[in-house]
């Protein structure tokens, strides 16, 4: 008997070391200390032996059994050890590596300089005016006094839209803001025909073009109108206020220059240049050694173009600007190509 529960115990320590996994580990616990293991049958037959043999034998006995469950816990946690080391192995996370970078997005070059520019207009009081990209014919040119056939027009190629349209007014993308003047003084002198409101708005938008595509110009672009309408508005009134622009957007100490121009809707006009901010005056490759950069388009409100709005011009003046915000960000940031602006490459927009 003895010897019996000796060779088990030996063959249970033997089996125990090539136990692996959980499962066979509970197979070992039954085959040795389960119920009806050997090791347990021998507790149940101890009543039978001799009288002397019991407490040897029930010692020895409880020995073994001790001595495995103990085994048993020792390897059980053995194995939680290892599984635990492998799970760490296997779900490992190097705190040390950089972080993936988010990326943020961000507003178009165009967007945020739209923005600087309503912001300024609207310290001035000018509120915004959103009129249609599709014009007429009309609206885009005749009312605003380049009468069809007039060579004014060659400096505006234009997408006509084929269909059904009227003859002498055929449907265009407007070639540039200018048609919303007219929009915007027809809606305001609807209010009171009699003695119409006056007007300080800025008009912002796409504009089209049926340009050879190049680093100056493109098919598509932004301008910004602005229009102000009232009694008593003089040339003055236009300089000072795109002055004041011209230092809010490129910085206090910048000077600008009109100089006299041509456009069929104003009356006198002119271009401002601002002295470039570059060279400070003195010359060089981004102003073309000329110290001045060309940012907008603007005069007085020609008198037959107050009339087609709806205001006399016996009685109210004004005054009107246009400007490509893709222009004035092409100086800010000395952007070279204007094409940059659509050609949507990440590269180009993620500078700003
Ligand atoms: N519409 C003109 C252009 O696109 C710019 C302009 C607007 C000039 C308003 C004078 C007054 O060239």
């Amino acid at each position: 008997m003895q010897s019996e529960i000796e060779r088990l115990h030996e063959e249970a320590v033997e089996k125990l070391k090539t136990v692996q996994d959980p499962a066979a580990l509970e197979q070992w616990r039954v085959a040795y200390l389960g119920r009806s293991s050997p090791l347990m049958q021998v507790f149940e037959k101890l009543s039978q032996l001799p009288k002397e043999e019991r407490p040897v034998i029930g010692r020895l006995a409880n020995q073994v059994k001790q001595h495995l469950e103990a085994a048993l816990e020792v390897k059980a946690e053995s194995m939680r050890q290892a599984s635990l080391r492998q799970a760490l192995e296997a779900e490992r996370l190097d705190v040390t590596l950089p972080g993936r970078p988010v990326t943020v997005g961000r507003l178009h070059p165009t967007t945020q300089t739209l923005r600087r520019i309503y912001h300024i207009f609207a310290e001035m009081g000018f509120q915004v005016y959103l009129s249609r990209d599709v014009e007429t014919d009309l609206y885009n040119f005749q009312l605003l006094n380049f009468p069809p056939h007039h060579p004014a027009r060659d400096m505006q190629d234009s997408y006509y839209i084929a269909g059904e349209h009227e003859k002498d007014n055929p449907v265009l993308l407007r070639t540039h803001t200018s048609p919303g003047q007219i929009h915007a003084m027809r809606e305001f002198a609807a209010a009171d025909p009699q003695n119409p409101p006056p007007i300080r708005i800025i008009l912002p938008g796409m504009c089209y073009r049926y340009e050879q595509v190049s680093a100056r110009a493109e098919t598509q672009f932004t301008q910004v109108e602005g229009l102000a309408v009232g009694k008593h508005i003089t040339f003055t009134d236009l300089k000072g206020t795109l002055s004041d622009f011209a230092r809010r957007m490129f910085g206090e100490r910048v000077r600008a220059r009109f100089r006299a121009a041509h456009f069929p809707f104003t009356e006198p006009s002119a271009e401002m240049d601002i002295e470039c901010f570059v060279c400070g005056g003195e010359g060089c490759p981004v102003c073309k050694r000329t110290g001045w950069l060309e940012i907008l388009g603007c005069g007085m409100v020609h008198p037959i173009v107050l009339k087609n709005g709806g205001y006399d011009p016996s009685v109210y003046s004004g005054y009107a600007f246009g400007m490509g915000p893709e222009r004035v960000a092409m100086l800010r940031y000395r952007i070279e190509d204007i094409r940059y602006f659509w050609a949507n490459d990440v590269r180009f927009l993620e500078q700003f």
